[in-house]
């Protein structure tokens, strides 16, 4: 009889634990894509507009931007990922719709944001539905990308703006841009689309960062040396202090250019970066950045949810090839859970749409402070993605 009760209690324990391992997976799933059908509403009634996506919101209105900007690929790409965690057709119809208005910025030479907007965008509808179209696109849009380029420098220029303050601005963020240059590479043969990834990576990790592993936003090169001429800020507290998306973006393209080519220093850069974010006071806990891990008056400063983001992906695909990687793993687990909490993540139909509160975009500029930014939306979906792939190969 006791025998029997002990079964009965292990079945039904085993039935609720796994029921609740169930509900945890699709919860979330279930969530982000209710939050998306609003945003999509909402985003829909601006179809007859030069506006293509939503950015932020402003005063707690939806803000919503030009196909210029540099922000206009991740919402097309956010579609594509709810398309690619449900599965439902319908997700790829209107990946399709938002993806389409940003066609003509392939041609665009004058910016370097080319990547985040063409890759995220195209990029991802090449890769969900196979049509030669898309793909061609994002070829135009690397060897566009790739007219930026200045081998006396190393480097893809990032910036034209503030040509009175730097003569060839390059930006961490950068590194983002290099993964459409590697795929296009490998789609074209083009080696030299590779080439110039791999001189813009290794000109950055020798130039970028300080001796804590931190790393500097601008750096200003003289176009016809090469040489360093300015160490500063944009975005961040000050020249000197970690603005903590720029450490998350180089933690991201580091990580990537060692996936994209397997060369070691680029493996090595990312740990250190890593090593740099971990040792911040809180993050080994979950606690979500501060905009600048400098910022004069933690804790009273604006989050950036976008950097956590960010960085909750880097570390997940980091771990994969780390020697450190458990330690990766768990804390981009914990920030996950922290971004996942109610604190963070909009309920459905809250915040315009977006998933994500609290982060910042540009605090010294005085916009997009302690708001959504649809590309912390875009690292959070591509997080979810990372981590349900993990798990399913646990
Ligand atoms: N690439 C611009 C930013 O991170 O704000």
């Amino acid at each position: 009889m006791l025998r029997l009760i002990v079964i009965v209690i292990a079945l039904l324990s085993f039935g609720c634990s796994n029921q609740n391992k169930q509900e945890t997976k699709p919860d979330i799933i279930s969530l982000v894509s209710q939050q998306m059908e609003y945003a999509v509403q909402l985003a829909d009634q601006f179809k007859d507009s030069v506006l293509v996506a939503p950015r932020t919101t402003e005063n707690d209105k939806l803000k919503l931007v030009r196909a210029r900007d540099w922000t206009s690929g991740f919402f097309a790409g956010n579609l594509w990922m709810v398309y690619d965690l449900t599965g439902d057709e319908k997700w790829k119809e209107r990946a399709i719709e938002y993806t389409l208005p940003l066609e003509q910025e392939q041609w665009d030479g004058g910016t370097h944001d080319l990547g985040f907007k063409m890759f995220n965008s195209f990029g991802k509808a090449y890769q969900f539905t196979g049509n030669e179209t898309y793909k061609n696109v994002v070829i135009q849009s690397a060897k566009t990308l790739a007219t930026r380029f200045n081998p006396n420098v190393g480097c893809i220029r990032s910036w034209d703006h503030n040509a009175d303050k730097w003569d060839f601005p390059v930006i961490i963020d950068n590194m983002m841009n290099l993964e459409m240059l590697m795929w296009a590479a490998k789609e074209t043969g083009n080696d030299t689309l590779r080439q110039i990834a791999i001189s813009h990576a290794q000109t950055t990790s020798k130039n970028h960062f300080r001796d804590d592993n931190s790393s500097y936003h601008v750096i200003d090169y003289n176009p016809e040396t090469g040489e360093v001429e300015n160490r500063n800020t944009h975005q961040g507290y000050s020249d000197e202090s970690a603005w903590a998306r720029g450490q998350a973006w180089g933690l991201y393209g580091f990580t990537m250019m060692y996936r994209e080519t397997g060369m070691e220093e680029f493996l090595v850069q990312a740990e250190k970066i890593a090593e740099f974010i971990l040792n911040q006071k809180g993050i080994k806990e979950g606690q979500i950045p501060y905009w600048d891990f400098n910022a004069p008056n933690i804790p009273n400063e604006p989050y950036d949810a976008s950097a956590a983001a960010i960085i909750v992906s880097a570390l997940y695909e980091l771990s994969t090839y780390s020697n450190n990687g458990n330690e990766y793993k768990e804390v981009a687990g914990r920030l996950f859970d922290t971004l996942s909490s109610p604190e963070f993540l909009a309920t459905v139909q809250e915040k315009q749409g977006f998933l994500l509160k609290h982060s910042t975009g540009h605090l010294p500029g005085g916009s997009e402070i302690d708001v959504p930014l649809v590309y912390a939306d875009y690292y959070f979906l591509e997080s979810i993605i990372k981590k349900k792939n993990m798990e399913k190969n646990e």
